[in-house]
């Protein structure tokens, strides 16, 4: 960004102007830790040009921005004094070491802790079966004060400072965070900033006619409004709503609500609220959390005539957060979680905003190929759409606790031959098991008759065929889903940046139906991937007759060679082409390592010639690391149903 010299010299001034009430304001933290303070000064220094000027982007026409920067920055000292000794040791050690996340060592893990361990005390408990995985990075879905009944899983946030009483207080949290810290684990938390429940503080204030609150959120007297947004927003729950509006009884207004309606929307364009939620994130930084999980990020900003999702206003309002975490918590990453067209989703990486981002198009053309037996489309991606800012890392993924959407590109489609809206019907037949052919036993999720849009539920091992095979008792089709489960897992360890498991596949856990029978659940057929984790599963982790344990032993191999190979941090990746349509290659490379990946998406056998191999390989003799097989780089090197290849030459 360079900026107009006006700019940086009213950056400048407000800066001297202001620090003397910083440093007095300090003046005892500064007494008590001389160095850490000037470390927190020299970074403010380097960072408040940028910050300075996304907020005079943002907030410059209101009246009192120079008092909102004042407070803003009281704001940032005040956090960096809260700031625990070993959180600001941490600060220090990530400053030093800032790409540490790309290492191939590192693994995420997400999970419900009640669901998984019942509490937070619970979790401390099971931390030895995280270990075993190798996790390093620790997702805890959202775990803090929300309503009962539905609460959208945890997305409809009451307060962000209190944990949901049942699964433990705060302190708990804290300190699970240090245990976490010690043992190498990063602790992952939401940070669902888009919106708050209508059981918020802020939101009760509102509806009790503060006005101060009332401009929180985006309320409205009458339909004129909302019906003129409504013309261009997307439906997202389109079953449980029409609209993006809710009215509120008690206040008499409609009150803006992108997701359900007690999530209620917040109004970024007020600079309060920019302040009030960068408090709660400080916050939560300062409890010890190392990535925080930038929640539906692409609808923050809200702009008439357009579709509210991905305006600009959207990346300065994060790239401010950015900042302000550069200064006061630089150990802090965020993640950006935008599932919606690719181009849009890669905008939200960068080291000065979210330096992780899902990689949903990733996630989704994994299951396509796997419904097609043809990895064009999923080639097609690696090639054009992997590559992302130096420094930043995509977390690879098959399942969350999200359905799977087919947000690929159209014109990607088209230019492969594929009619992209003919096709996303027939992944959604597939998968939700209408498909004569279909392995799967997925569900329906968000089905919009009137835009014949559809988002598919269900778990790994369900949508990979184990529920069918099982069902039908069949040991060729449970043969068959073990090893395409294996095989979705061999691409998400290998294709780069940090891959995440969602916890309960690594055993093969099937659909849950029982959220039909819960009224607070039944409307959300994501809750058919969300189930209870099942301890008695985990007793056959290390049983190879059954498909839990091959499973999980096969994913325990793959993760000890990923960690094991330098080749797969890093997100370089080089598309080959091994020439056959259900076969997708690729190199990984880092620091002079070289891995050929080879995955075959099909059942059928198919073959590689060997002098690709050398071409891409560099060499003329391999060693897959999976089957630890020498490969010879003559003739035809056979791929078997679903096998995937580590190919490393020598
Ligand atoms: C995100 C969450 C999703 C939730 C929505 C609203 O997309 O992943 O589960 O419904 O945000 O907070």
């Amino acid at each position: 960004m360079s900026d107009p010299t006006w700019q940086q010299e009213a950056a400048a001034q407000a800066l001297e102007r202001l620090l003397p009430r910083l440093r007095s304001a300090l003046a005892a933290a500064q007494a008590a830790d001389a160095a850490g303070y000037a470390a927190f000064e020299a970074r403010l220094q380097r960072e408040w040009p940028r910050l300075f000027t996304l907020l005079l982007r943002l907030y410059g026409g209101q009246y009192d921005f120079f008092y909102q920067l004042e407070q803003l920055l009281l704001l940032a000292g005040w956090a960096w004094s809260e700031r625990r000794p070993a959180l600001r040791a941490l600060d220090a050690q990530r400053e030093a070491d800032p790409h540490w996340y790309q290492a191939q060592h590192v693994l995420g893990a997400v999970l419900y802790v009640d669901r998984f361990a019942d509490t937070l005390a619970g979790l401390r408990e099971h931390l030895p079966y995280l270990q075993r995985l190798g996790v390093t990075y620790l997702h805890l879905m959202p775990l803090f004060l929300a309503p009962t009944g539905n609460s959208d899983g945890g997305y409809a946030v009451s307060s962000y400072r209190v944990v949901q009483p049942e699964l433990g207080t705060m302190e708990e949290l804290a300190a699970l965070a240090d245990l976490l810290r010690a043992n190498q684990i990063s602790l992952v938390l939401d940070f669902v900033f888009n919106h708050t429940s209508d059981e918020h503080e802020w939101a009760k204030r509102a509806r009790a006619g503060e006005r101060t609150y009332e401009h929180f959120y985006l309320l409205f007297p009458d339909r004129t409004l909302p019906d003129q947004y409504d013309q261009t927003l997307r439906e997202i729950f389109p079953t449980v709503r029409h609209g993006s509006f809710t009215w509120d009884a008690a206040m008499r207004r409609w009150v803006w609500t992108t997701f359900n309606s007690f999530q209620w929307d917040l109004n970024y364009a007020n600079p309060e609220v920019f302040r009030a939620m960068g408090a709660e994130l400080l916050f939560l930084a300062n409890q010890g959390v190392e990535v925080l999980r930038l929640d539906a990020v692409a609808f923050i900003w809200k702009r008439m005539g357009s579709s509210c999702e991905n305006q600009p206003e959207a990346h300065w309002i994060i790239q401010a957060y950015n900042a302000l975490t550069r200064i006061v918590c630089p150990a802090l990453l965020f993640k950006s979680e935008a599932i919606v067209h690719p181009d849009e989703v890669v905008k939200y990486l960068g080291l000065e905003e979210a330096q992780l981002s899902y990689n949903p198009l990733g996630m989704a053309l994994c299951w396509e190929a796997l419904a097609t037996r043809e990895v064009r489309l999923l080639s097609h991606a690696l090639a054009t759409r992997w590559s992302i800012p130096t420094g930043c890392a995509w977390i690879n993924y098959l399942r969350v606790h999200d359905d799977i959407g087919w947000t690929f590109d159209d014109d990607d489609a088209r230019s492969l031959g594929i009619d992209p809206w003919g096709h996303r019907r027939f992944l959604n037949a597939f998968y939700v098991g209408d498909h004569a052919a279909s392995f799967a036993r997925g569900v329906p999720f968000q089905a919009n008759p009137a835009t014949g849009d559809a988002r598919v539920s269900g778990t790994l091992a369900s949508l990979a065929g184990l529920e069918q095979a099982l069902q039908r008792n069949d040991p060729t089709l449970i043969d068959l889903a073990v090893r395409r489960i294996l095989l979705l897992f061999s691409v998400m360890l290998s294709s780069g940046g940090i891959p995440l498991l969602y916890v309960g596949d690594e055993l093969a856990t099937l659909n849950d139906y029982s959220y039909a029978h819960d009224p607070a659940r039944a409307d959300d057929s994501r809750w058919v991937h969300r189930a209870t984790f099942d301890w008695r599963r985990a007793a056959y982790a290390d049983d190879s007759t059954r498909p839990e344990g091959r499973v999980y032993q096969g994913l325990l191999r793959l993760i000890a060679l990923r960690k094991q190979q330098t080749a797969f941090a890093g997100n370089e990746l080089t598309v080959f082409e091994p020439g056959h349509a259900s076969l997708l290659g690729y190199v990984r490379q880092h620091r002079g390592q070289r891995v050929l990946v080879l995955a075959n998406f099909s059942e059928g056998t198919h073959g590689i010639a060997a002098n690709r191999l050398r071409l891409y390989g560099l060499a003329y003799q391999f060693r897959d690391l999976i089957s630890g097989q020498t490969v010879s780089a003559e003739g035809v090197v056979q791929l078997e149903g679903y096998q995937v290849l580590w190919l490393v030459g020598y």
